[in-house]
């Protein structure tokens, strides 16, 4: 791999999640010299990764196509990586693997660290996301929490300084994407339906939570469309546990076609976390299949509900009273893009 050894700032992705995210900031940040895209390469099937870098727009500088969620793998490259071109600056985005490692590694090579999506917490240490958020906070030298809410768990944990509020740069991609999903439809589609997505560990790797997400989807009047995470589909697979008749099983869905299914929808079941923020900016009413979660502004504002699959009651009559939700605030700003790129701007120069 030929590298560039003059960059001031790299920014790195693994997982679908963060090339969505990062995406408007990487093509401001591309116009500026001596920017990289790093992709780690743990998210690797094309569908969990070249549908997102084509229809976004962006490209990985390098990628060091890692193929695992080790943390210990990942930052071992990472860090050979790093040490060629010592970057002044790494950014690195959320709470993934990649994120923690590439964290880790920034360190280790004495790059400044800045963690985009800062101060979120659910305050359940058995989540691993939970963890790599706390870690990835309490080595970083700047600090960008979405809301003035997660600053303040920051403040909890003595955080304080270099922090900055600059909103959630997913704003701007679905708001912009969200105008030309419409010709992404499909033909195969009920005229009404729920949206269900479902990856999260605790919720698919036991096949005893697995068959309470089916007692409960069966019990749902409605139809519900189910983009299935490979690692759901996976572990389905492995329990020999078969989906209701009205679940319309798809593979996951490219990002298109994905906020055209969440814009049709009549609300959306999942244990998502950009899901739950992308459901109240396009005010689709929201259910998230876990007991925590760390996106406490929906919560607040009432467009979306916690049912954690272990609860006796019926989901059907949560997605009744949810049904009738009206969303009319969006908590995560607008322009968020640019307003991080002036703060880039100002810290790196
Ligand atoms: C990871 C993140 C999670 C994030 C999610 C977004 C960690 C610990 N978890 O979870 O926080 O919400 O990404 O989707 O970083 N697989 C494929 N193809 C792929 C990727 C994964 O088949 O491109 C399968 C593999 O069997 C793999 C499994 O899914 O073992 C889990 O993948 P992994 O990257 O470990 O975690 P995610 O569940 O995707
Ligand atoms: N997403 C997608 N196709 C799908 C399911 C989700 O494009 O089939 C998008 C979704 O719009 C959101 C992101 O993937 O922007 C969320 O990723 P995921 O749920 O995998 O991770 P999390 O946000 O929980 O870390």
């Amino acid at each position: 791999m030929q590298i560039e050894k003059n960059l001031e700032i790299v920014t790195i992705a693994g997982t679908r999640p963060e090339i969505i995210k990062l995406s408007e900031l990487v093509q401001l940040l591309s116009g500026w010299d001596n920017h990289a895209l790093l992709y780690t390469g743990q998210h690797y099937s094309d569908n969990m990764k070249s549908i997102f870098f084509d229809e976004l727009n962006i490209k990985p500088d390098y990628d060091l196509r890692c193929d695992t969620s080790d943390v210990g793998k990942l930052k071992e490259k990472m860090v050979e990586f790093l040490r060629q071109v010592r970057p002044p600056y790494v950014l690195v985005y959320g709470d993934t693997n990649s994120s923690l490692a590439g964290a880790l590694a920034a360190k280790e090579v004495g790059s400044t660290l800045v963690h985009i999506e800062a101060g979120l917490r659910c305050f359940d240490l058995n989540v691993p996301e939970e963890k790599a958020r706390i870690q990835i906070d309490s080595m970083s030298n700047y600090l960008f929490p979405p809301t003035e809410l997660a600053k303040t768990f920051l403040k909890y944990e003595q955080i304080e300084d270099n922090v900055f509020v600059t909103g959630n740069l997913v704003v701007d991609v679905c708001r912009r994407l969200a105008k030309i999903a419409d010709e992404q439809g499909r033909k195969d589609l009920p005229s009404e339906y729920l949206l269900l997505t479902m990856h999260r560990q605790e919720n698919v790797d036991e096949p005893a939570r697995l068959e309470l997400l089916v007692k409960h989807l069966a019990g749902i009047k409605h139809k519900i469309v189910f983009p299935i995470h490979p690692r759901t589909k996976n572990s389905l697979a492995k329990y020999g546990i078969s989906l209701p008749p009205n679940v319309m099983a798809i593979e996951p869905a490219g990002y298109l076609e994905f906020l055209y299914l969440l814009k049709n929808c009549k609300l959306v079941m999942t244990d998502s976390g950009g899901v739950q923020e992308e459901a109240i900016v396009l005010k689709r009413p929201c259910i998230t299949l876990r007991h925590v979660s760390e996106r406490w502004e929906t919560l607040l504002l009432k467009a979306n509900v916690l049912f954690p699959l272990y609860r006796r009651d019926s989901l059907s009559d949560v997605v009744d009273t949810m049904l009738a939700t009206k969303i009319d605030r969006n908590p995560y700003g607008e322009d968020v893009a640019k307003t991080m790129l002036a703060l880039i701007k100002e810290i790196a120069t």
